[in-house]
């Protein structure tokens, strides 16, 4: 494995760990919900939309990578936190799996950025 990719692999995972363990030194976030869901996932041309369309660059996928990290770390406006942190896990390795360029990533990242499953459950009305 590209040593860049390990070191990226081994954050995740102990920011995932961080989740499992409850654990007080959980980053704060640096962007909200809100930004996040601005920036990458509004509009029909989102960062979103194009990574499903399979016509993300490498950038995007990177930059997706980064925001699904930023929505794991936010606490859920609306709905419990189990649910929360399962979806945006699974959001988050999906994005991953693109920037990787996985075999499944594709199929992975489309049910995982379901709008809006996770948007009744957990999108404040
Ligand atoms: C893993 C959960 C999750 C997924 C997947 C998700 N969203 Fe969201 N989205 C949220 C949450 C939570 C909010 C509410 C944020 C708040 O109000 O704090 C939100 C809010 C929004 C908003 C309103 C933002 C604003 O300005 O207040 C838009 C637009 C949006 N989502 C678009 C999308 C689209 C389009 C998709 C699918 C391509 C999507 N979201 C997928 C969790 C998600």
């Amino acid at each position: 494995m590209h040593p860049s990719l390990l070191a990226k692999s081994l954050s995740l995972t102990v920011v995932l760990m961080g989740f499992a363990a409850g654990c007080s030194t959980t980053p704060k976030p640096e962007l909200t919900s809100e930004q996040i869901m601005e920036e990458g996932f509004k509009g029909k041309t989102s960062l979103a939309a194009r990574l499903s369309e399979n016509m993300g660059t490498q950038a995007d996928k990177m930059r997706m990578v980064y925001l699904t990290q930023q929505l794991a770390l936010n606490q859920p406006p609306k709905g419990d936190l189990a649910s929360w942190t399962e979806k945006t896990t699974a959001l988050t390795l999906a994005a991953v799996a693109l920037e990787k360029g996985s075999p499944d990533a594709l199929v992975s990242w489309k049910a995982a950025a379901d709008c809006k499953k996770c948007h009744t459950a957990h999108k404040p009305d």
